[in-house]
């Protein structure tokens, strides 16, 4: 049998170790400067075509997943397929900006008060601006998102959450429901969490006291093609991918705890939990762990987990929690299954099923005792 091919990220990672080497015996003057020139020469060649290639293979991915023509087509389409053809853009068309009737429809979104409410009931402020009138210092991305007008800010104050995960939650979970319903538009959205000028976008906001702009997403018309920068930043994230099924999602039977393996394991909630894989997360971490513990085919009660994985700067694996608990609702919901999360400061009986992760929050099932 032939041994596999390396794939591209090793041929990146053994080309720049080859390179480093270089220069260590050129630095011990083992090997004459010429090589050193020579060398740097031929690796700069090697991580372009090296760069060329990851560029190719994410196109094939990205085109058989997410185009720019299947947002468009997402309008009247159930949740879950809102879920499965978002995925990050990070290059707009500058040419098409939004209409004013979309401005509007955001708009009416963001001020309903029953939408920026979360599950604990903590409310969250999320602005809409229009970066070619801000009027102090340039809002920027570092070059990330490119062509793009409009940005959706979400304000947050720290001091209260300090203590209190649920706020963090909360936030996740309101930020992602305006993302899905942009992408419900058939809107390009991105989440920011880290590549984006907090101190400008704090003062475009008007936030005050100890609130910051936590999260910012672009919004608006994609490009018809991803760009090769933003191309290469999903192949780096391994954007297209998602862990497997039975490293998130659990069953307590007796006293053990097993995995489930896909959906045709999940029985009724089959869709649901595709819907929480699919969420988006920092660094494309996928933090999260489910546990159902009563039988799925009668009203269950399910805990949700935030697992080694996450980011704990910045709070972000919480964030990311909220994203899943978004996701497992509205999935729910549309099929039929309704319940209500509660946190697991009121559920400590729970705590310590999953090692190794803490233990968020639960949803139970109406009809769950
Ligand atoms: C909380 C959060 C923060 C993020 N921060 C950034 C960021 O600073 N820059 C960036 O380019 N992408 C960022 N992303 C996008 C993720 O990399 C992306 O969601 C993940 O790789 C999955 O890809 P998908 O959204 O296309 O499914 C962030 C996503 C989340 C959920």
């Amino acid at each position: 049998m032939p041994p596999p091919a390396r794939s591209n990220w090793q041929m990146i990672k053994i080309s720049l170790y080859g390179y480093l080497f270089l220069l260590g015996l050129t630095v011990f003057r083992i090997l004459p400067k010429k090589t050193l020139l020579f060398g740097t020469v031929l690796e700069i060649f090697a991580l372009f075509v090296l760069y060329r290639k990851v560029i190719r293979n994410q196109r094939k991915v990205d085109a058989s997943t997410s185009t720019s023509s299947a947002l468009q087509a997402l309008r009247t389409v159930p949740d879950s397929e809102v879920m499965r053809v978002r995925t990050s853009w990070r290059n707009y068309d500058p040419t098409t900006p939004l209409t004013v009737d979309e401005i509007a429809t955001l708009q009416e979104f963001l001020h309903t008060p029953t939408n920026m409410v979360g599950p604990f009931g903590h409310k969250v402020d999320v602005v809409l601006i229009d970066s070619k009138e801000v009027q102090t210092g340039k809002i920027g991305t570092y070059g990330v998102i490119r062509g793009a007008r409009w940005f959706l800010c979400g304000k947050f104050d720290e001091a209260p959450a300090a203590t209190d995960p649920t706020y963090y939650y909360d936030f996740g979970y309101v930020f992602e429901n305006v993302i899905l319903q942009a992408t419900r538009m058939g809107l390009g959205t991105c989440w920011l969490g880290g590549t984006f000028s907090g101190k400008n976008f704090n003062t475009a906001t008007g936030c005050k006291g100890k609130e910051v702009v936590r999260m910012v997403s672009p919004v608006g018309h994609v490009a018809g093609e991803r760009g090769g920068f933003e191309t290469f930043m999903r192949a780096a994230a391994g954007s297209s991918h998602r862990h497997p099924w039975n490293t998130m999602f659990y069953r307590v039977e007796g006293s053990a705890l097993r995995a489930i393996a896909g959906p045709q394991d999940a029985g009724r909630f089959g869709r649901t939990l595709e819907c929480v894989r699919l969420a988006p997360s920092a660094s494309n971490t996928q933090p999260w762990a489910l546990v159902f513990h009563k039988p799925l085919d009668g009203p269950t009660m399910v805990s949700l987990w935030m697992n080694e994985r996450a980011y704990t700067h910045f709070r972000l694996g919480e964030n990311d929690i909220g994203i899943a608990m978004a996701h497992f609702e509205l999935c729910a919901k549309e099929a039929g299954f309704r319940g209500r999360f509660v946190p697991a400061s009121q559920t400590p009986d729970l705590n310590a099923v999953l090692p190794n992760a803490r233990f968020a929050c639960v949803w139970i099932e109406n009809g769950a005792a």
